[in-house]
């Protein structure tokens, strides 16, 4: 099963998750700073402030790529470092850590991969309204262009944002992310000033190089109906409306879905829509980002009240639970479902396409321990990748302009809500040292990028 030539193989992380080192060099605060500081959000209270030291230990982890024989890496730039207050010029310090991380990279012949946007939005902006308030859009845009004019001589892959879903929806509406705000109407406004930063964005930075490749990764899901009854048939269409179609729709059709619109009515009239702003939204995009974790099956409660008093990420569809199908999960419970990322994909490619399609981020969370050999076995890692390998190969098999895949991730980090609990990593991280030992997994992936696929099976 060999992969089209060029197709790219990477990793990817994210700033916060990794960084650490988050009053150096005049970083500024960023809203997950402050979240992981409210007690009770982040499991065993757990914060960024080390993450895996990797804004010291760089050049290892950029090793530790050249050892996974990776073309690419997907990482992302963090706004608070470059621009403290989320205004202003470029801060030197920030810009220089990035510098010498992309010439680390280059030096390997890895290609940089870069995401403007994942989810540490300066705090200085929070506190200014955050993504509910149009001027974040504007601010973002800027940004995008200060440090696509700064670095866009050495690489040519940007995205915009990472998971705009996750941002408006677990930031403002579940409050499971930061900011940890519960208002369902301004998640709404969030999700649409997200879209408009990143259509402002692609604008800005393709008149300054109409030669590089633009984008924006999106966690997408399949999204099936516990049964055939209309009321759960409403609830998955209504939970496709409010995951997928909210950003696929204006993104690539250029209009926001009438039935989204109507699912919304009584808790926003969207009147943060201005006139044009879709046109910008649906600025042209050189590929389409897809993450893929796992799919979505769901029912109609009946209710509003979901049972444990949490506030729903579905705004408008808080009557919709999720169904349990009883398949093994990873250890974040997400049911282990590769059909999934082929119905993602080809939904995408035929609907929405053609287009160019990455898959940005797949991984799976394990409990990994270092056996007493010293090594860390990670067999279900190693068949959960190797099953979505063979998905994807498929998919390309039956036309789906599918170019590359991203590993989420490198190494064991720190994993939002659940703080370090969740190890994710291709590479082990034993916080205590932060000493990094390959898993099994990794002298796998090894292989695959070596010899550009999988073996036949
Ligand atoms: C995605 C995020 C990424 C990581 C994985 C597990 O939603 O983009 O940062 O947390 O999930």
């Amino acid at each position: 099963m060999r992969f089209p030539d060029g197709f790219a193989w990477g990793t990817a992380t994210a700033s916060y998750q990794i960084e650490g080192a988050v009053h150096e060099d005049g970083r500024g605060p960023s809203i997950w700073d402050t979240f992981v500081r409210t007690p009770g959000k982040i499991q065993n209270g757990d914060t960024g402030d080390v993450a895996d030291d990797h804004y010291h230990r760089y050049a290892e982890d950029v090793a530790l790529l050249a050892d996974l024989g990776v073309t690419h890496y997907r990482f992302s730039f963090a706004w608070p470092r470059l621009q403290p207050d989320g205004r202003g010029p470029l801060n030197r310090g920030g810009a220089d850590f990035y510098s010498r991380l992309i010439d680390a990279l280059l030096d390997r012949g890895i290609q940089p991969w870069a995401t403007l946007y994942h989810w540490d939005l300066p705090q200085a902006l929070e506190d200014a309204g955050g993504w509910p308030a149009r001027d974040t859009a504007l601010r973002f845009a800027d940004y995008a262009a200060l440090v696509h004019e700064r670095f866009s001589d050495r690489f040519g892959n940007w995205t915009t944002l990472n998971e705009p879903w996750c941002s408006a929806f677990l930031g403002y509406a579940s409050g499971h992310h930061a900011p940890g705000r519960r208002e369902p109407a301004a998640a709404l406004a969030a999700a649409h000033h997200l879209m408009l930063g990143h259509g402002l964005a692609v604008q800005a930075m393709r008149s300054q190089d109409a030669g590089g490749r633009y984008g924006i990764t999106l966690n997408l899901y399949p999204v099936d109906a516990a049964t055939d009854t209309p009321a759960d048939v409403d609830a998955a269409r209504r939970v496709d409306a409010v995951t997928n179609r909210v950003f696929l729709d204006p993104l690539l059709r250029g209009r926001y879905p009438d039935d989204l619109r109507a699912d919304v009515a009584a808790v926003s009239d969207l009147d943060f829509i201005a006139d044009g702003d879709e046109k910008i939204i649906a600025a042209p995009l050189d590929v389409l980002g897809v993450n893929y974790y796992s799919r979505h099956v769901v029912r109609a409660s009946g209710s509003d009240q979901l049972p444990d008093a949490r506030a729903s990420a579905w705004v408008g569809s808080s009557d919709v639970v999720a169904v349990p199908r009883g398949r093994p999960t990873t250890e974040m419970g997400w049911e282990i479902d590769a059909q999934g990322l082929y119905d993602v994909l080809s939904r995408v490619y035929r609907e929405y396409g053609p287009i160019p399609l990455y898959i940005t981020e797949n991984g799976a969370a394990f409990a990994d321990t270092i056996d007493e050999d010293g090594a860390v076995h990670d067999p279900q890692r190693i068949a959960y990748l190797d099953e979505h390998f063979r998905t994807a190969y498929r998919a390309i098999q039956d036309g789906i302009d599918l170019r590359g895949y991203f590993v989420w991730t490198l190494m064991d980090n720190f994993e939002w809500a659940w703080g370090y609990s969740k190890r994710f990593g291709l590479f082990y991280v034993d916080y205590p040292t932060r000493r990094r030992i390959p898993k099994d997994s990794a002298r796998w992936f090894a292989r695959v990028t070596r010899d550009g696929g999988l073996p036949d099976r």
